[in-house]
């Protein structure tokens, strides 16, 4: 039960009993008083009566006899003005009467002589239902006479009779010797007096339920008056409970509340300062992890961007990196081709949502004049970070402009624009990387770019730069070489190439999707892939025209020195260290192997280098199933079904059903089963790579 309940319940019991009680005390005390005046009255009535009697008038009346004499006339006329001068009263006389000594026997006691009312004389009849003159007078006590005599003749008490109930009082009637000669006697209806009596009671309970009301409002009102305060205070603990650390108490000094409220003030302020302090330290906090993202991102850069070989998916990483590092809606690179930017990659988070589809696009053929205007070139041209708040609003007097056509095209809205020229360490423009639109960590829209941010994305765009600078190398490296060998064979085309390139990186991506590889191991490897898949045929460089550029099928013997394209692959990758060249090696030497463990070269000690990492620090495995390096299982797959769905000098093309039939009746034969499962799922992005180099 709460304690206000409590409280009201004892005080309301407490104030309504005593209430009750006091009623109840005055109502018995009222009621013994207004007994004792009534007795008193009756008395000092009767005492009057026997005061006005004759005594000799009274003697000489003796039973029905004397009715009608004058004594008994006279004294019937005083009782009967006796009667009417009190008929008025609230408690008038029923019965004024007389009575004398009895004659019955030896019994002392009185008969009844003379009464205020008429009924016996008139009918002259004695009426059995009533007492008549010279009857005796038979009260219910049983010393009723003698009692009488022997005290003072005064005096006054309850009776019952057949006639009802009534409060009698008595007074004697003495001759001038001292002598009883009679008794003069009044009734009152004592009906009437408890009528009085009860209305007396009825006023007491009323009187009892207006005060218990009345005690129980007020005892209501108090309480909570009382319990005020402590309300107050339980909202407030709720209240700083909730965090609102600013609210307070009113401090009634009068009150003994006022301590514990000021207690509580002091103890809500102390909260709020320690709220605010551990707001500031977790802001801290999110500062300092932020910066250290922001260098990890940077070092994080050097280090990563220059493993990556391939320059599409150098761009996509320093897009994604520079994007995450501000945290930008969209985004572009662009590498400088002489006087003219190549706009190669952009991203859009907000389209690419609205189209459902990957993030990766690369975008041909888009190219801008250094300094033609555009932001982009402006930047490229002065060599300077160029940062817009509103890309809709650049005012009339600056060099460049924005070209509004991508965004009428698509509905975007770029708003703000930071294009960071990217330059090597001896200040040469390789690019611009343009971010756009960022956005703060719950996604919602940042009003531009802060000078940090600029500074910021400064160091990591040099660190990009000599990625790109030293990827665009190898690059060139890599394409010269696949050059010489597209010279040396009419089949390996650059477009056979990046097909078996780009179906192979497809069945990786799925295949290390399946087996949950991380997202940076993805990139890491698909990247390598990518060079490895290139070059898987570049040995055909040392195979003699007469074979290689046969036009019809190959002899046992030509077939034989043609395999040799393998070994003369992976002898070019051989006694390097880096990772790369590990991979270009095993895919060079092993992508004719086959699943079931024919095929060729077989099991090959290419020198100083292990061929392949499952041959490491043992027995070399035999060339078959899993032994066989994955990459080599998945160049193999992307080489033959390229091979089949292309033309060749010694074969038409096929139609892709019977490519599809050829590699699944191959599947576990010639082919890792589990790669020509990808492949059958992955058929959508494989026709989209054929049709891109057809
Ligand atoms: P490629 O033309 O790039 O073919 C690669 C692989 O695709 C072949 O490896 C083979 O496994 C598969 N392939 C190509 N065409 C067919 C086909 O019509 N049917 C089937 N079932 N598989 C096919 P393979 O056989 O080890 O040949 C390696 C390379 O040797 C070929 O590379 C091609 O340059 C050359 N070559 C093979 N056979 C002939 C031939 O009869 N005449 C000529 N001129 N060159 C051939
Ligand atoms: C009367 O009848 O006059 C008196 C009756 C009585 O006292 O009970
Ligand atoms: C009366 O006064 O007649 C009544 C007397 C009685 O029965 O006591
Ligand atoms: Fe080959
Ligand atoms: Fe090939």
């Amino acid at each position: 039960m709460k304690l206000r309940t409590k409280l009201k319940c004892a005080t309301v019991v407490t104030a309504v009993s005593a209430t009750i009680v006091l009623c109840v005390a005055s109502y018995w005390f009222a009621r013994a008083r207004f007994k004792d005046l009534m007795e008193a009255q009756v008395r000092a009535v009767a005492v009057t009566v026997a005061a006005g009697v004759r005594p000799t008038a009274l003697a000489s009346v003796t039973g029905l006899q004397s009715i009608g004499t004058p004594d008994y006339e006279e004294l019937q006329h005083f009782l009967q003005q006796v009667q009417a001068d009190n008929s008025t009263s609230e408690f008038p006389f029923q019965f004024v009467y007389l009575m004398v000594p009895t004659t019955h026997g030896a019994t002392t006691g009185f008969d009844f002589a003379v009464d205020s009312t008429q009924r016996l004389l008139e009918t002259g009849e004695k009426n059995p239902e009533w007492d008549g003159p010279g009857e005796p007078f038979n009260a219910h006590s049983a010393d009723g006479g003698s009692a009488l005599i022997e005290s003072r003749f005064v005096s006054a008490r309850y009776l019952h009779d057949r006639l009802g109930e009534w409060l009698s009082g008595y007074a004697s009637i003495r001759a001038l010797d001292g002598s009883l000669v009679g008794l003069a006697g009044v009734d009152i209806d004592h009906n009437k007096i408890l009528r009085q009596l009860n209305l007396l009671l009825m006023l007491a309970v009323v009187v009892s339920l207006v005060c218990a009301t009345v005690v129980y409002f007020t005892v209501d009102e108090l309480v909570d008056r009382f319990l005020l305060p402590l309300t107050r205070m339980g909202a407030f603990v709720r209240e700083v409970g909730e965090g609102r650390f600013d609210a307070r108490l009113d401090v009634e000094t009068a009150s003994e509340f006022g301590a514990v409220s000021s207690d509580l003030n002091a103890m809500a302020q102390s909260l709020g300062c320690r709220e605010q302090l551990a707001r500031q330290n977790t802001a801290l906090a999110i500062d300092v992890e932020r910066k250290r993202e922001t260098l990890h991102a940077i070092l994080g850069v050097d280090a990563s961007l220059n493993e990556v070989q391939d320059m599409d998916i150098l761009m996509e990483r320093i897009l994604g990196d520079a994007r995450r590092l501000l945290g930008c809606d969209a985004g572009s690179v662009m590498l400088r081709e002489g006087d003219e930017l190549v706009l190669n990659y952009v991203q859009n988070d907000t389209i690419d949502a609205a189209h459902q589809r990957q993030q990766r696009r690369e975008i041909q053929n888009v190219r801008i004049p250094v300094n033609g205007g555009s932001i982009a070139g402006y930047a490229a041209f002065t060599g300077q970070a160029i940062v817009i708040d509103d890309a809709y609003r650049i005012p009339n007097d600056r060099p460049y402009h924005f070209n509004r056509s991508v965004d009428d095209a698509s509905g975007y809205r770029t708003h703000a624009i930071l294009a960071l020229p990217l330059r090597t360490s001896t200040g040469k423009n390789v690019g611009v990387l343009q971010l756009l639109n960022p956005l703060d960590r719950s996604g919602v829209a940042r009003t531009g770019f802060t000078t940090e941010e600029v500074e910021t994305l400064s160091h990591f765009g040099s660190a990009a730069a000599v990625a790109l600078e030293r990827t665009a190398l190898t690059r060139s490296i890599v394409l010269r070489m696949i050059s010489m060998a597209e010279l040396r064979d009419p089949n390996e085309t650059a477009a056979h190439v990046k097909r078996v390139a780009d179906y192979s990186v497809i069945l990786y991506e799925a295949w290390a999707r399946r087996y949950e590889v991380g997202l940076a191991e993805i990139q890491r490897q698909r990247d390598i892939l990518k060079f490895a898949a290139m070059l898987h045929d570049v040995g055909k460089v040392g195979i003699a025209d007469s074979v290689l550029k046969k036009p019809g099928r190959l002899t046992a013997e030509e077939y034989t020195i043609m395999q040799q394209h393998c070994r003369i692959g992976a002898d070019l990758f051989k006694g390097r260290e880096s990772v790369l060249d590990n991979a270009c090696l095993e895919v060079a030497l092993h992508h004719h192997q086959r699943w079931d463990g024919a095929g060729y070269p077989g099991i090959v000690d290419v020198g100083e280098k292990p061929a392949s990492s499952a041959a490491v620090g043992g027995e070399p495995a035999a060339m078959k199933g899993d032994a066989i390096p994955l990459f080599a299982r998945i160049v193999a797959v992307a080489d033959v079904f390229d091979a089949l769905s292309s033309k060749r000098q010694y074969k038409e093309s096929w139609p892709e059903e019977r490519v599809i039939t050829e590699m699944r009746v191959n599947a576990g034969r010639q082919f890792d089963p589990e790669l020509i499962e990808i492949l059958l799922e992955n058929m959508v992005q494989f026709r989209a790579v054929a049709a891109r180099y057809a």
